[in-house]
């Protein structure tokens, strides 16, 4: 190992090689997931600084067969970006290569680094009065290359698309070190294998992704955010139904959020003053954006809030007067997981099933975990413009967090999934499989698309060196 590691240090500078050698190097931040569900051991933690040096160090870590572990904000949600515990794996963090290599403004498009933070990302596109629309609460610390290898959704899907249809291009460092030149800011593209949609959720399992183009949008005139009380997760689906009808492509934004997540957010945080929380099951925020003017889209969602509130769909309703008003209700939102955190471990769930099934699924699945699990605590919150919902299951009041894991999680999941699978869901909406969900995806994937997975694993990286363990067993 260590002739590796010298090697190592010729690619990419002594700086760059980060190892537990030395005693003053704490590694923990690459080494711990955000969720703190692991904390392995790396052999070394490598910062190539350009794509020439990614391709060096896959070609040393492939001839010393060491296997890498792609890494880019740390921010995933499914333990699929830290080391095992083996001391044996290089953690390959794209974390110095963020240069912004150009912005097509004509073409809207830009090309950046896979390690640029997907918050310099939309800066760099404001300066050009333009929009990246990816959004997300890790946005100050995850990567675009992180993003892509996830497919990250976020809370704009509704309008634009998961991180997949902002991609049009692609550089990636295979599993042999072989440099995929595949960017472009092309719409159109039809010679062949669709290689980009392969590399893009492959969770750093089938290749490196290096850097992307992706595309870009006009900024809209005005976007105005209302939060609202809902009687029921039905008039939460009858709402979003109205919301398409009267805002058409506008509906940027829709999100549910249930009582008890947001009691987490009102327990942990309370200096964010969460508005109608406390006599509604749900509350639903909205965003409408507008290419014509803020008038024009404060009496569009005037006349959709008017027509729910005769329709009886929504009780109460708050539209932010401005900027700031509207970022502390977004800041309320995405405070969920954070809240979540703080109340102590949890099981997450991000499922998705038809929109139009999401009542049906709670009323089912919520009855069905209380029944089996008297007393647990359901963070029900998410995307429901998508039909995603962050389902997650906290432990009673008052137990153990850790203890309540390891004697609940195995079954939980198994009570969650089989409901998705009754309701032809997914057990995955956005946050990928990394490890902790690599032994149900079989049980719950077609045996058939499992199959072809694994061929295209096999084949793309034959010595299972790239993030093993992680998406499929071979
Ligand atoms: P990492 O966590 O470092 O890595 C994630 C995976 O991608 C790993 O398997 C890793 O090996 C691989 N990878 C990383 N970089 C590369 C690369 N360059 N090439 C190949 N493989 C690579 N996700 C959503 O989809 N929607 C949300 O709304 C959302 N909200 C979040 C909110 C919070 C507070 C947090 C902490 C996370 C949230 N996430 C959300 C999780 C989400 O997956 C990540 O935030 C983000 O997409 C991961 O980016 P990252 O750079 O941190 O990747
Ligand atoms: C979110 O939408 O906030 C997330 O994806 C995070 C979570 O599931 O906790
Ligand atoms: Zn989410």
């Amino acid at each position: 190992m260590n002739a590796l590691l010298t090697q190592l240090r010729a690619l990419v500078g002594d700086a760059h090689v980060l190892t537990h050698d030395d005693p003053a190097t704490d590694l923990s931040a690459w080494e711990q997931d955000w969720r703190k569900r692991a904390h392995g051991r790396a052999l070394a933690v490598v910062r190539p600084g350009s794509t020439d040096e990614v391709a060096g160090v896959v070609k040393a870590c492939v001839a010393a067969r060491v296997s890498i572990v792609p890494q880019g904000g740390n921010t995933g949600m499914v333990v699929g970006s830290v080391p095992d515990d083996t001391g044996t794996q290089v953690v390959l963090s794209l974390s110095r290569m963020k240069a912004v290599r150009e912005l097509d403004a004509a073409n809207l498009t830009i090309t950046v680094e896979a390690g640029c933070v997907l918050q310099e990302l939309q800066e760099t596109a404001e300066r050009a009065e333009l929009l990246f629309p990816l959004s997300l609460a890790a946005e100050g610390s995850c990567t675009i290359g992180g993003n892509l290898a996830t497919n990250a959704g976020g809370t704009q899907v509704v309008r634009y698309g998961n991180t997949r249809d902002l991609c049009l291009g692609l550089e990636v460092v295979t599993a042999q070190g072989q440099i995929w030149h595949g960017l472009g800011g092309l719409r159109k593209d039809n010679t062949g294998y669709d290689l980009r949609n392969l590399f893009v959720g492959s969770e750093g399992t089938l290749g490196i992704i290096t850097a992307a183009t992706l595309k870009l949008y006009p900024r809209p005139a005005a976007r105005l955010t209302a939060w609202t009380a809902v009687p029921s997760l039905d008039a939460a689906v009858e709402l979003l139904g109205l919301a398409h009808q009267h805002l058409g492509a506008g509906l940027t934004g829709f999100e549910v959020m249930g009582q008890f997540a947001l009691s987490l957010v009102n327990k942990h945080f309370s200096q964010l003053r969460v508005p109608l929380w406390r006599d509604t099951p749900y509350c639903v925020l909205l965003e409408n954006s507008d290419s014509e003017s803020e008038a024009h889209a404060r009496a569009q969602f005037e006349r959709l809030l008017e027509t729910a509130l005769e329709r009886e769909v929504l009780n109460d309703a708050v539209v932010a007067e401005n900027l700031a008003q509207a970022q502390q209700l977004w800041h309320i939102r995405e405070s969920i997981p954070l809240a979540q955190a703080e109340e102590g471990l949890n099981i997450k769930h991000d499922i998705s099933v038809p929109v139009s099934r999401i009542p049906a699924f709670c009323h089912e699945t919520d009855a069905l975990l209380q029944r089996e699990i008297p007393g647990v605590r359901l963070v029900n919150f998410g995307h429901l413009g998508d039909g995603n919902l962050h389902y997650n299951v906290q432990a009673p009041e008052g137990t153990d967090g850790p203890l309540f894991l390891k004697s609940y999680e195995e079954k939980v999941n198994s009570l969650v999934f089989d409901a998705v699978k009754r309701y032809h869901g997914s057990i995955s909406a956005e946050h990928g499989i990394g490890s902790l969900k690599v032994g149900k995806l079989p049980l719950y994937k077609d045996p058939v698309a499992m199959a072809l997975m694994r061929q295209i694993k096999l084949s793309l990286d034959p010595l299972n060196l790239l993030n093993p363990g992680r998406v499929i067993e071979p």
